[in-house]
């Protein structure tokens, strides 16, 4: 059977034959018969914006891979920094160029002092950290002037590593700033994950060791959201992307769509929910009131999955170690309840409402001491590489200026009114 679909224009009885390549079919092989109509898709639900080869996800099989990684491998085996390097050259790197890059991550962490002292404490003493993250990457743009040369291939990989070696310090200072403590340098001795905790919770000793096992955790948290293919904030980077702005702009826009709710602020909206349902025994309520459509059960359902989430089942096993060290966040068994109830529950079982990403990792976030602000910057943090893959991505494929068309439902030409006659 051919690979293809037909379409006729019935006003004229016009037929085009397009193939589906990749799973798709391409608009401009549309246009072409039917031009000035165009497809009608709010959110972008049916549409591919781009050709990627960064992330392939299946969510009815609960599959995620980067660059043909399962998931579950990159977590047990590998690191946020190897991660990062494969999202962005598509390959693992050898011995010697990891170290390479490992090198070059540690020494660009530190940050211009004109950013933390003149622009970071500029901020209200009350400020949101994700507000201030947002603009404070925006204004990494005006440090390096050599950011605007984006098909200058050693300036722009100097901007990639900048970017990621950087955001764990600024993200660092937001909190270290909201909570009037002072701010903690980097340690070029550490590695990534234990010398941004370092920056997080250093008090007066010499030298902050995190602990290796919550280190551990939060990498593997890093590794688990590096990249989600076209989310909301990376739609949001390849958009601005698309118009040339430098890298440090397109970021800042990316930043600024997870800090809403419905993209970064989930796992802070599942401990809301938690600590108001407050006891194993008021669970049984709370699910009833959700599937008479009171309210929704944070941290269930996706978009895309309509599985359980693969990041979701690492996350629980993860949750295990941290707790062992920390001791067990008490809303652990609200969360554990609400789960299984949810699971045997025909509501939830019949339109596919599994357990997300978000459902745990609020509780590991937690327990290792992060407010609930925090939780959008640490997502910040991981996703820049991914931001940044897709960057890089869209400029090797010298793709198009992001320009959608819309279906105008407004007046028709009408006179001017002076104002003396209205
Ligand atoms: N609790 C209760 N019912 C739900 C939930 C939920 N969490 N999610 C979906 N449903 C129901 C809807 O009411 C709807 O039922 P209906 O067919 O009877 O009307 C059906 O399931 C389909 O839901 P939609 O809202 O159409 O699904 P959509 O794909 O648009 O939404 C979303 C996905 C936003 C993630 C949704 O499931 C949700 O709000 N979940 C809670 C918030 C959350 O956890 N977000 C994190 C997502 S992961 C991330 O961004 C990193």
């Amino acid at each position: 059977m051919a690979e293809s679909i037909t379409i006729t224009d019935n006003r004229t009885g016009q037929c085009l034959e397009i193939p589906i390549e990749n799973g798709g079919v391409s608009a401009v092989a549309w246009q072409k018969l039917l031009p000035g109509i165009w497809f009608y898709d709010p959110g972008f639900v049916s549409t591919a914006a781009a050709e990627s080869a960064i992330t392939y996800l299946d969510g009815e099989a609960g599959i995620l891979r980067y660059r043909g990684y399962p998931i579950e491998q990159l977590a047990e085996q590998s690191s946020y920094l190897e991660v990062a390097y494969l999202l962005l050259h598509g390959e693992l790197p050898t011995k010697d160029q990891f170290e390479m890059w490992r090198q070059e991550i540690t020494y660009h962490t530190f940050i211009h002092e004109n950013v933390r002292k003149r622009f970071l404490e500029g901020f209200h003493y009350d400020a949101h950290p994700m507000g201030m993250l947002v603009s404070a990457v925006a204004a990494l743009s005006t440090f390096y002037l050599d950011a605007k040369d984006i098909f200058d291939l050693e300036a722009r990989n100097k901007q990639i590593i900048r970017l990621i070696a950087k955001m764990p310090t600024l993200a660092a200072a937001t909190h270290r700033f909201s909570v009037g403590m002072p701010f903690v340098y980097p340690d070029n001795s550490l590695d990534f994950t234990s010398n941004f905790l370092s920056m997080m919770w250093k008090v007066a000793e010499p030298h902050f060791q995190a602990d290796p096992f919550l280190s551990r955790a939060l990498d593997i948290l890093f590794i688990l959201h590096a990249d989600h293919e076209q989310n909301c904030s990376t739609t949001a980077m390849r958009v601005v992307g698309s118009s040339h702005a430098d890298p440090y702009s397109a970021c800042a826009a990316a930043c600024a769509a997870l800090y809403g709710p419905r993209h970064g602020g989930a796992n802070e909206a599942v401990i809301r929910m938690l600590t108001s349902i407050g006891s194993m025994d008021e669970v049984d309520a709370f699910i009833a009131a959700v599937k008479a459509g009171e309210t929704r059960l944070q941290g269930f359902g996706h978009r895309v999955y309509k599985t359980y989430d693969p990041r979701a089942k690492i996350i629980k096993r993860t949750a295990d170690a941290v707790f062992e060290v920390t001791g067990k966040n008490p809303l652990l068994d609200i969360a554990l309840k609400l789960e299984e109830v949810a699971l045997s529950d025909d509501y939830f079982v019949s339109r596919h409402l599994y357990p997300n990403v978000d459902f745990y990792s609020g509780l590991i976030y937690q327990a290792m001491g992060f407010p609930l602000t925090m939780f959008p910057v640490l997502f910040a943090i991981a996703r820049t590489s991914g931001w940044l893959a897709h960057w890089v991505e869209l400029l090797d494929q010298d793709m198009k200026i992001a320009r959608p068309r819309q279906l105008f439902i407004g007046s028709q030409e009408r006179p001017y009114v002076p104002i003396s006659e209205r």
